[in-house]
């Protein structure tokens, strides 16, 4: 068994994030500043899209797309209930209605087909989650948008790397948003960014995320000198540190590098469970790239005698953390007390719900790491196989 305990999703931080950070502090400017700027440049660039703004969280830029796009009082948006509470949480912070459709079991993500059943008079927009860094099937969801003119607001938290077909994810909905949260491929400790190649959107978002106060309000206490400022909207305070972008800047400058880790890594998984019935190894589609952002398997509890949570436990105790991405949202209490969802209403994300386990991905990681959650992995399905002892 493992000495020490392995801690799930812990970021690879670098010398050269340690230096920025530090250069950060002792140039006095710790706020929204250059390198806040320098970073959106590098992303707008990395993403291939026209606009790119820097916040302090993925949930942030999912409430300004929101925002910005006119969703309010009464409306409907669909959404997936494998996602995390944020996503939906949004929604409600408008006003609006979170419309839960059911995913496919395969890629875990929103299923099209049943969204274009959800619609209706007050349907505003549809937020595709790329769930564990796979794409969902944007042509599918990009048609039903046009024909019902709906705005799509992709939830890229976990997709930054991922492309569909021939097209970068941050480049094929209306807005998209991504995270930077600590366990995230790319971390700036908190963080996200949101994508469009809106002009009149990504202007709105970013006075927005900085009070509502008019477009350079960063700048008012540089050289350049004060200068007056007025309020154009009740904004927000969702605005990036230049701190968080030290680390942003070059945790990108590496993410693909990175990827090719977790790639590895992924394929070690993969080849380790392929003869393990109780075990479901993650699918990818034709025609995608994933971001790779979770390793997630799926017990086959009909070959074991335990539940997930106990699987979980069986793990913890080999010294092994693990993530659980989602428990349904539906099956939330606020959820299910607000808009009345209960169980047997969603069976695919109930399904995936009950059943899935997230491993250690990270770049951080080394192959004995990962052997290490292997080994562990093989020993809880011996041990919890029906009809073992
Ligand atoms: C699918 C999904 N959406 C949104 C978020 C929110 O991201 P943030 O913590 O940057 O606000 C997360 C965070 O874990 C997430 O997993």
């Amino acid at each position: 068994m493992r000495r020490d305990f392995l801690i799930f999703g812990s970021p690879l931080i670098e010398e050269e994030e340690i230096r920025e950070v530090a250069d950060t502090l002792r140039s006095g400017w710790l706020g929204t500043g250059p390198k806040t700027h320098r970073f959106e440049d590098d992303f707008r660039r990395y993403i291939g899209c026209k606009h790119a703004i820097a916040l302090n969280s993925c949930t942030a830029g999912l409430h300004l797309a929101l925002d910005v796009v006119g969703v309010g009082q009464g409306d409907e948006v669909i959404t997936t209930p494998i996602t995390f509470a944020a996503t939906a949480n949004v929604i409600v912070h408008r006003g609006a209605r979170p419309v839960f459709v059911d995913i496919e079991r395969d890629s875990m993500n929103i299923d099209p087909v049943r969204i274009e059943a959800a619609i209706t008079p007050r349907t505003k927009a549809v937020i595709p989650v790329h769930l564990a860094g796979h794409p969902c099937k944007m042509d599918e969801i990009m048609g039903i948008a046009q024909r019902h003119n709906l705005v799509v607001i992709e939830d890229a938290a976990h997709a930054v790397e991922a492309w569909y077909r021939d097209q970068k994810v941050g480049n094929i909905g209306d807005i998209t948003a991504f995270s930077f949260y600590v366990t995230k491929n790319v971390c700036t400790g908190e963080g996200g960014m949101v994508t469009t190649n809106n002009d009149s959107w990504a202007e709105e978002m970013r006075i927005k995320s900085l009070h509502g106060i008019s477009k350079d309000a960063w700048k008012r206490y540089s050289a350049e000198g004060f200068q007056p400022y007025e309020t154009l909207y009740p904004g927000y305070k969702y605005n990036m540190m230049d701190i968080q972008a030290a680390l942003g800047i070059h945790q990108l400058a590496r993410v693909e590098e990175n990827l090719k880790v977790r790639e590895w890594y992924w394929q070690m998984y993969n080849e380790a469970f392929a003869d393990l019935p109780e075990i479901i190894a993650p699918v990818e589609k034709e025609g995608i790239r994933h971001a790779r952002h979770l390793y997630t398997i799926l017990l086959n509890l009909d070959r074991l005698s335990v539940g997930r949570n106990h699987f979980i436990e069986a793990l913890r105790a080999e010294n092994i953390g693990t993530g659980i991405h989602f428990t349904a949202l539906h099956l939330h209490k606020y959820y299910r007390e607000t808009f009345g969802y209960q169980r047997g209403g969603f069976p695919n994300a109930e399904w995936v719900s009950d059943r899935t386990i997230s491993l250690p991905l990270s770049p951080k990681l080394t192959e004995e790491d990962i052997r290490d959650v292997i080994r562990a992995v093989r020993k809880v399905v011996a041990g919890c196989r029906k009809g073992a002892l």
